[in-house]
């Protein structure tokens, strides 16, 4: 046990100083000056970038390999980490796995650096993020981006915002949302929503107003189904995320949008009527067999009755029919 704790201090130490290292390389060298500039463009100050401990991968291929390996980390060690590859051509040496791109340390809930995202500057050096592979340290499914800075204004607050992206994540904290985290771009797993619900009793969406995520957010709520998690959405412009959003139309947007938040179901009603051909009978039918199932767990409340107005508006029906034809059936309960 006191060698698996030793080993696992190794690991994490290597992890802190590669984060050290990111960073003071994107805030000292000439040649991280395209991606200081990339990131005071896209809004976010030195203070949001450095509370996040940011930094840039500079584009030879072997500086943290050479840092490391004199600081008395191992070839194995550099692996375990993620920090470092085997080639496949040339005799097996390895190199440094992040180059040229922006870093964003992903640390645990106490803080602790497990994995990098990291971002191309360029659209033509895909992957847009490489993040840091599945191994000993890292594990994606349970990590949340930004959780260990999220937590206290979380539990202050008793709500936690949910976004999809690393720069979302850090906008929303500039804009005052600090009870922000990120869930990766992936979807939430039930480890993340075990997390999110130990953190705060209210889950605030605010994925992508794109198609994905919009998905995402309904796969969210099968998750989180069950779970001792009030579950709302913040609603976005077509199309955009958080960190969009603030650039385009400052921190109050985004503020005034989280408090503006609306239950889950009542964004899930909204999302099935808009996405629904109702031109003839029969679409409107199966929309209302779509919809009948998500109105069932919410019980007679001015909130039920609000959405079966809604729906009965816009499939044109009396809302005395609505409310007939959304009323589960003996055999589907
Ligand atoms: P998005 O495609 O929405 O990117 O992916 P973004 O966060 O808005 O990125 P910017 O604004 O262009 O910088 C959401 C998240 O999905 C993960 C990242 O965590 C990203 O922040 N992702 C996305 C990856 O891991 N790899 C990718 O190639 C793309
Ligand atoms: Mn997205
Ligand atoms: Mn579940
Ligand atoms: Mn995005
Ligand atoms: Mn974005």
């Amino acid at each position: 046990a006191k060698a698996r704790r030793e080993r696992r201090d190794r690991l994490h130490d290597l992890l802190d100083r590669a984060a050290a290292y990111y960073a003071r390389y994107l805030w000292e060298s000439a040649e991280a000056a395209g991606a200081r500039d990339y990131l005071a463009r896209r809004g976010l100050t030195e203070e949001t970038l450095r509370t996040y401990r940011v930094g840039y991968a500079p584009s030879a291929w072997d500086k943290m390999l050479l840092g490391s390996r004199q600081a008395g980390f191992s070839e194995e060690e550099l692996l375990a980490t993620g920090l470092a590859q085997r080639s496949k051509q040339r005799r097996g040496s390895l190199y440094d796995r992040f180059r040229e791109r922006i870093m964003f340390p992903l640390a645990n809930a106490r803080g602790k650096v497990v994995g990098f995202g990291a971002r191309a500057m360029r659209d033509n050096q895909p992957p847009k993020y490489l993040n840091t592979s599945e191994g000993e340290v890292f594990h994606k499914g349970s990590q949340l981006f930004g959780i260990d800075i999220a937590r206290r204004a979380a539990a202050r607050a008793g709500s936690i915002v949910l976004a999809e992206g690393y720069t979302d994540v850090l906008a929303l904290h500039q804009a005052g949302v600090q009870n922000a985290v990120g869930v990766m771009g992936t979807s939430l797993t039930e480890e993340q929503a075990r997390e999110l619900e130990r953190t705060a009793r209210t889950l605030l969406l605010a994925l992508d107003a794109d198609r994905a995520g919009q998905e995402a957010m309904v796969r969210a709520s099968r998750i989180a189904a069950g779970r001792r998690l009030e579950l709302r959405v913040v609603g976005l412009p077509e199309g955009k995320d958080p960190a969009d959003l603030i650039q385009e139309e400052g921190p109050d947007a985004v503020r005034e949008r989280v408090a503006r938040s609306v239950p889950f179901v009542a964004f899930h009603v909204d999302k099935i009527l808009t996405g629904s051909d109702l031109g003839d009978a029969e679409a409107k039918d199966r929309a209302i067999a779509e919809l009948r199932p998500v109105l069932g767990p919410v019980p007679p409340s001015v909130l039920r009755e609000e959405l079966i107005r809604r729906i009965a508006g816009r499939l044109d029906l009396s809302d005395q029919l609505a409310a007939t034809l959304l009323e589960q059936s003996a055999e589907e309960t």
